[in-house]
């Protein structure tokens, strides 16, 4: 009660400080919030804040008493300017106040028609959280919705998320929301990234996702999410990365994925896809990242994989593979990775693999290869432990009288252990796509900044 009397005092000076700066000099060089909009935000951050004098402590957020996470433009639809709540986030970068352990989502967001960017990072730890189905109603502006980190944040993403029409960037990642992804979201013409990792969702994903026009990164990745992967996404015309790894997908890779011309990253690990794999796929000019282990594709590995010329990094790791390594894959200039491991390849291991100017690793261990490894010595040298062919048990070594035995890990170079190290704490590397640093009118710059980075850390792999 006497919090919502001091509200209302606070909204009054404003009101009056306002009216003297425009009275007082007749020109005006004070600018100030509607009243309900002020009013809006301090319940906003009363429930989600710890400090109860968060309002006390800043009756004028826009301008003279600011606080980091909260941003404000000029609106440009009066004559008198005034400032519109555009930006509210909370996450690490911004601990003081940290959020309360009742945090809350207040209904009062309806009040923040401006808001462009709602982020709240490891926010609702322990208060049970859900996303309300009228939360969404009139954010006519939201651009950037990122909860991310949440692990309180629980229940079904509501379907009026799809009232959101400007919505460019959903970031959900980290948190432990279920049910289905709603077949509404296919309304969000002008989304361009949607990452939903790392949440508990079922069902299978709408075919209506096809509907996402301006969609170029798409990551529902550890889910556990069944069905086929959708037909219609080979319509995204600008998609760059698609990860739908750690979920039970089943059925085929949809050949119409070919056509994604701008595609750079497909990871599809650990799902229960089965092959064969169309040769429509070749159609992917711009992939450099092919990750499709811990499926059973049970065919031969694809014929057509020495066309995706950009491929650096190719990974067929326990996919139930038969038949031979073909050699055309030696056409593959860029290939810094090669995980053909735990598989059922047989035949011999072409000599051309050797000449591979930028492998750095290949893992060619358990399974049925045979004959000799005729690799030049340098070759050896180069990928030292990263060279793994142990498990074959037909595989001879030229040129390495102490290694007579097959099944070895070659010895490396010093150099080449301590680089090692390094593989092994970036094996798991995970992309992040949402790290709290958006800013609302940069989000183009951002994903660039994103998939530069997560392609990097990729790199950094070999
Ligand atoms: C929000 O979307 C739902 C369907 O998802 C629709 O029925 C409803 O009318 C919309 N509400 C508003 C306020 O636009
Ligand atoms: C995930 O959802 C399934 C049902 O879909 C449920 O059985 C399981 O307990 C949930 N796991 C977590 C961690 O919430
Ligand atoms: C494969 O691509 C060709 C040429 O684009 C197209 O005509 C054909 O319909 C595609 N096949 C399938 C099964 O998608
Ligand atoms: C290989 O990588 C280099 C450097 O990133 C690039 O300039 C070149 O175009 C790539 N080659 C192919 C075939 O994509
Ligand atoms: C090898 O692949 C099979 C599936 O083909 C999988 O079940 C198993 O865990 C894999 N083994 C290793 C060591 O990755
Ligand atoms: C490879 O294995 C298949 C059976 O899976 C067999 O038909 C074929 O002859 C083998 N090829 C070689 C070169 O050993
Ligand atoms: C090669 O793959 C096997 C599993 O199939 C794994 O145990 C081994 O560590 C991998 N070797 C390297 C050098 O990564
Ligand atoms: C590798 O390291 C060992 C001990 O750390 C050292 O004795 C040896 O000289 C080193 N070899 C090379 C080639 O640097
Ligand atoms: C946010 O991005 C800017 C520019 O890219 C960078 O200087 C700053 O360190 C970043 N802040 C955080 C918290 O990542």
């Amino acid at each position: 009660m006497a919090s919502s009397v001091f509200l209302f005092l606070v909204g009054f000076l404003v009101f009056l400080v306002a009216a003297e700066g425009v009275g007082g000099g007749g020109r005006v060089d004070m600018s100030v919030m509607e009243q309900e909009e002020l009013f809006g935000l301090f319940e906003v951050m009363g429930s989600l804040l710890e400090d109860p004098n968060w309002a006390q402590m800043h009756p004028l957020p826009c301008t003279d008493t600011p606080w980091p996470g909260v941003e404000c433009e000029v609106g440009q639809e009066t004559e008198t300017p005034i400032f519109h709540v555009t930006k509210i986030h909370v996450g690490p970068d911004i601990l003081t106040p940290p959020c309360k352990s009742s945090a809350q989502i207040s209904p009062s967001l309806l009040k923040l028609p401006y808001l462009k960017t709602l982020s709240l990072i490891n926010c609702f730890t322990k208060s049970s959280v859900s996303l309300s189905k009228t939360l969404f109603g009139s954010l006519s502006s939201l651009e950037n919705l990122v909860l991310e980190s949440n692990p309180s944040l629980s229940g079904q993403i509501p379907s009026t998320l799809s009232n959101i029409t400007s919505l460019k960037v959903l970031c959900l990642l980290q948190n432990s929301l279920n049910g289905e992804i709603p077949k509404e979201i296919g309304r969000l013409v002008n989304l361009q990234q949607i990452d939903i990792s790392y949440n508990n969702l079922s069902g299978s994903i709408p075919e209506e996702i096809g509907g996402l026009k301006s969609l170029s990164i798409l990551d529902l990745s550890w889910n556990s999410l069944q069905g086929m992967v959708p037909y219609s996404m080979g319509n995204l015309q600008f998609l760059e990365k698609i990860d739908l790894s750690w979920n039970r997908l089943q059925g085929r890779i949809p050949s119409d994925l070919g056509k994604l011309k701008r595609l750079v990253l497909l990871d599809l690990s650990y799902n229960s896809l089965k092959g064969p794999i169309h040769e429509n796929l070749s159609g992917l000019q711009q992939l450099q990242y092919l990750i499709m282990e811990g499926n059973p594709i049970n065919t031969g590995i694809p014929s057509f994989i020495g066309e995706l010329m950009k491929l650096t990094v190719l990974s067929f790791s326990g996919c139930g593979l038969t038949g031979p390594i073909p050699s055309t894959i030696s056409n593959l200039q860029n290939l810094t990775a090669l995980s053909l491991d735990n598989n059922s390849l047989n035949g011999t291991v072409p000599k051309e693999l050797g000449t591979l100017p930028n492998i750095n690793t290949l893992n060619l261990s358990q399974n049925q290869l045979y004959g000799e490894l005729l690799f030049p010595e340098d070759f050896f040298i180069r990928l030292g432990q990263r060279l793994d062919t142990r498990g074959n048990k037909g595989l001879s070594i030229n040129q390495q009288p102490q290694n007579k035995k097959t099944s070895t890990r070659f010895p490396a170079t010093n150099k080449t252990l301590s680089e090692d190290h390094q593989d092994d704490d970036s094996q798991n590397m995970k992309p992040t796509l949402c790290n709290g640093n958006l800013s609302s009118n940069t989000h183009g710059l951002h994903q660039n900044f994103w998939l530069h980075s997560s392609l990097q850390a990729r790199d950094n792999l070999s």
